[in-house]
């Protein structure tokens, strides 16, 4: 299965080559395949603050590059570049607040900064250790495709119809993906009949991404209106819907994009399972549950204007573009270290202390 499914590593969303980080803009997909480059700490950041890059360890992996160049830049100037480097650490800090995948990534970079020897390659460490991220979340991607893909198989093993929210592809992770990584690996194993789209809005990562990506690969795929997945839970025969996160806290709650509470409670009505897909760097064992996790809230112009034009009234908008839904609403976490079923705060300890399995 794991040579099937990296030939079907097709897209890819983040590239380090040359000294420079090239991203490609998903604000401008699928109409426009257009690859942005990036020489500064705070350009990173400015590219996962306007989603050029987006999806929590997409973020997470530009982040540490970000590091990287912050770092080249600060060493150039000379001085004190250790203090004059906590600087650009505020600036891709402060880029996006909800996915901790970029919270994660900074420790690292800082963690190995403080390991440095006297006489070690400053910036050849930095560098490997973003591009350890960047790898390691895409052996997770694969790793967590086949517990998936066992985990649909013991509820049935028959193609299914599967539903899915936001993007959490190639363009979101380091690899092919999360939950639609899950999914990939569901339809080369023969488990897929149809995947049904969530257009995601007000940002149409449903639309513009998730739909392009499956397309691309030949996975037969509908786009629906967010609107519609109660009525198609109800007359489809939806088996599963299969979600990403951005922060999943101590007690198994899990912040994703905002509509993922609503699929949530409308699966548990119409006895859908429910599973969501992440690796650990999601995991945030800080927070006891997800009424901490800062929820992020954009321009309210992203509901008011469609393309740039106005369409709607002149009247506020407000725009949370996460929601939290509760553990006791998942019926499983998939992650590289392992599956937690029925999430609580004992099982999400346990996770959390094991070793990975790659
Ligand atoms: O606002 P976005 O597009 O960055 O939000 C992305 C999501 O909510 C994804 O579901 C999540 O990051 C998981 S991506 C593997």
């Amino acid at each position: 299965m794991r040579e099937q499914l990296l030939a079907a590593e097709k897209v890819k969303a983040i590239d380090w080559h040359d000294g420079v980080l090239h991203l490609l803009d998903q604000r401008v997909l699928p109409l426009e395949e257009t690859w942005r480059s990036y020489d500064s700490a705070a350009g990173v950041a400015e590219a996962i603050r306007l989603m050029v890059v987006r999806g929590a360890p997409a973020i997470g992996i530009s982040a540490a590059y970000g590091v990287l160049l912050g770092a080249r830049a600060r060493l150039a100037a000379g001085g004190d570049w250790r203090a004059a480097l906590e600087e650009d650490f505020a600036v891709l800090a402060a880029s996006r607040p909800t996915a901790v995948n970029l919270f994660w990534a900074l420790e690292r970079m800082r963690e190995r900064l403080a390991r440095l020897q006297d006489g070690d390659d400053v910036l050849a460490a930095l560098e490997a250790e973003a591009i350890g991220i960047h790898d390691s979340d895409r052996e997770a991607n694969l790793t967590m495709a086949q517990l998936g893909v066992e985990l649909i198989r013991k509820h049935d093993r028959r193609a299914q119809k599967l539903l899915t929210h936001c993007n959490t592809g190639a363009l979101a992770t380091g690899g092919f993906g999360t939950a639609l990584g899950v999914i990939r690996a569901a339809h080369v194993a023969g488990l897929v009949e149809r995947v049904f789209a969530d257009e995601t809005r007000p940002w149409l990562q449903g639309a513009r991404l998730t739909a392009w990506e499956l397309a691309g690969e030949g996975i037969p795929v509908s786009l629906n209106a967010d609107a519609a997945a109660a009525h198609l839970m109800k007359t489809e025969g939806i088996s599963w819907v299969i979600v990403g996160a951005d922060r999943i806290t101590a007690n198994g709650d899990v912040a994703n994009k905002i509509g993922t509470y609503q699929l949530a409670v409308n699966a548990m009505h119409h006895g859908v399972r429910f599973m969501v897909v992440a690796p650990s760097s999601t995991i945030d064992m800080n927070l006891s549950s997800g009424d901490d996790i800062p929820i992020e809230e954009r321009d309210g112009r992203e509901l008011l204007e469609v393309g740039g034009h106005r369409v709607a009234a002149e009247v506020h908008a407000v725009n949370p573009v996460f929601d939290v839904t509760p553990a006791d609403l998942i019926d499983a976490i998939v992650t590289e270290k392992g599956v937690v079923e029925r999430p609580d705060a004992k099982k999400m300890a346990q996770l959390m202390c094991r070793k990975r399995l790659h």
